[in-house]
């Protein structure tokens, strides 16, 4: 009696355990995931504007670009550290995420990428309002350092 009833608690734990743990944990970094895109498509609205007028599509607009360079560095100080929970990479979430899982396995080279974008920033505020020179002298550093994270850490769009 002692032994079956031993077995029957045993086999509600694998009973619990059979429910797909990683269909639970993938519901959970939804939200997480969905933050740090939207934080990326505001990287790329600015991103956008400043490389137009860098390029010559679009007019310079000395407040316009001075604002664009001001909401980057604004973003690029924002603490986003929960929204990069490890084990929320393309691994395990599938399409869900560009993210690739050596963002937390080659820790903390993916720190060192934004304090190199921050860098990059904080100079690109100073000269974006200055002129469209001013612009282009600033714009190529932030650019490398959006590209020196993808491509260790951004998978490719499927
Ligand atoms: C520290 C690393 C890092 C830096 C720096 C970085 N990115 Fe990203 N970016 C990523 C990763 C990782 C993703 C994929 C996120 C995901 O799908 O969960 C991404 C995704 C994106 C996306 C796609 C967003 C979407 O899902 O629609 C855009 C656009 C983007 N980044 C623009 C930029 C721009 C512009 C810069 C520079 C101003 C930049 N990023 C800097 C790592 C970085």
């Amino acid at each position: 009696m002692k032994m079956l009833k031993a077995l029957r608690i045993a086999g509600v734990a694998l009973a619990v355990m059979a429910v797909p743990a990683a269909g639970a944990q993938a519901a959970d970094m939804d939200r997480p995931v969905a933050a740090r895109q939207a934080v990326m498509k505001l990287n790329g609205f600015y991103m956008g504007q400043l490389g137009g007028m860098a390029k010559g599509e679009m007019a310079y607009d000395a407040k316009v670009a001075e604002g664009a360079a001001n909401g980057l560095l604004a973003l690029a100080k924002l603490d986003t550290s929960s929204m990069w929970i490890k084990g929320s990479g393309n691994d395990v979430l599938g399409t869900k995420t560009r993210a690739k899982p050596e963002i937390w396995s080659t820790y903390p080279d993916v720190a060192n990428k934004s304090k190199a974008l921050k860098a990059a920033l904080e100079d690109l505020v100073k000269v974006a309002g200055t002129g469209l020179e001013g612009l282009k002298g600033g714009i190529g550093a932030v650019g490398k350092a959006c590209g020196g994270c993808h491509k260790p850490f951004r998978a490719e769009k499927k």
